[in-house]
């Protein structure tokens, strides 16, 4: 897969998770990060939300990529290394790959996801789809990333792509943290971002709570992790998947809410639960496209082109940092 053997592993922090779940029952309201959804069976739920009907998101920004790739492949220009911040299954960076023109791109894809499993078993398939693409895989969490392990020498102009409205998982001081951050990793490239928008929140209401309950599955699987990997002693059935659309915040929450009173032990701590208490889980921001704009300019980005579907309901944006 890695056709220069350049390895560029990283080692995603064991002890991260403990630690944050640990801080995240003792703080009020209780919360846990959502990166801790993507374990390999987190990332299979995630898939499976994707293949719903009621979550447009996913299908939205495929048709918008389909629709707009060679425009957007010509905006990144070739010889690039192509970074995907969170590269889950690698479903939509195909629709670049194929953008591109045969001859004249020679560029090399890096990967980074914090599910390591997930991540190779993704790597192996590009390859097998795309073999004279270079691909190195990084197992980090790319929020804290401030530089890219293994490939300063042989260093290209960097094109980052971030897809999937991921960065709604920030509130808008760490989007602009991240932005920041991202601007200086990608300078003199830029980045190619999807946005999920502001809508009738009956539309977001049915995306966040499917009739299938995979949603409910994603979320609960949290508790799952913690019951396994940290040996914490959570009733699967004693908790409830709860997702509310906040006006003010513009954002979706999603919470795990206690069905009754209960205790629960974790690292030898024990943490009482009254009934509806909730830890949340999530928050997922919806922005204008004027809005993200905004943001993405004080980020030191300059906005350029951004596409939208005809319904109005994800955006797509090349933000230049040069
Ligand atoms: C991957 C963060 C974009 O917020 O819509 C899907 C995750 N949560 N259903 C989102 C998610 C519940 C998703 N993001």
């Amino acid at each position: 897969m890695d056709s220069l053997a350049i390895p560029t592993e990283h080692c995603a922090d064991a002890d991260a998770f403990l630690a944050d779940m640990k801080a995240g029952l003792l703080a009020r309201p209780r919360h846990v990060s959502p990166k801790y959804f993507y374990d390999a069976a987190g990332s299979e739920l995630f898939d499976r939300i994707c293949a719903l009907p009621e979550y447009y998101p996913m299908r939205t920004e495929l048709g918008i990529l389909k629709q707009h790739a060679v425009e957007m492949a010509d905006m990144m220009g070739s010889d690039i290394d192509l970074v995907e911040f969170g590269a889950g299954s690698m479903l939509k960076v195909r629709l670049l790959l194929d953008a591109f023109p045969r001859q004249a791109c020679s560029c090399r894809y890096v990967p980074i996801d914090i599910s390591g499993d997930h991540l190779h078993a993704a790597a192996e398939q590009l390859t097998a789809d795309f073999p004279s693409l270079p691909v190195y895989p990084v197992v980090a969490d790319y929020t804290a990333l401030t530089t890219l392990p293994g490939l300063g020498s042989a260093m290209r102009r960097r094109a980052g792509f971030f897809p999937g409205s991921t960065i709604g998982n920030m509130s808008p001081v760490e989007a602009l943290g991240f932005l920041t951050q991202a601007a200086g990793l990608l300078n003199g490239g830029g980045l190619l971002i999807g946005v999920d928008l502001v809508k009738d929140p009956t539309l977001l209401h049915a995306a966040y709570n499917d009739a299938q309950g995979v949603t409910a599955a994603f979320n609960l699987n949290l508790l799952k992790r913690a019951n396994q990997e940290l040996g914490a002693d959570f009733d699967l059935d004693g908790f409830a998947h709860h997702a509310l659309y906040h006006p003010t915040y513009h954002r979706v929450e999603m919470h795990l809410v206690s069905k009754q009173k209960q205790c629960v032990t974790l690292a030898g701590i024990r943490h009482t639960f009254d009934e509806g208490e909730s830890i949340h889980t999530e928050n997922s921001h919806k922005y204008t496209v004027d809005g993200f704009r905004e943001l993405a300019a004080r980020a030191g980005f300059s906005p350029e082109a951004v596409w939208v579907d005809d319904d109005h309901m994800f955006s797509v944006h090349w933000l230049s940092a040069h």
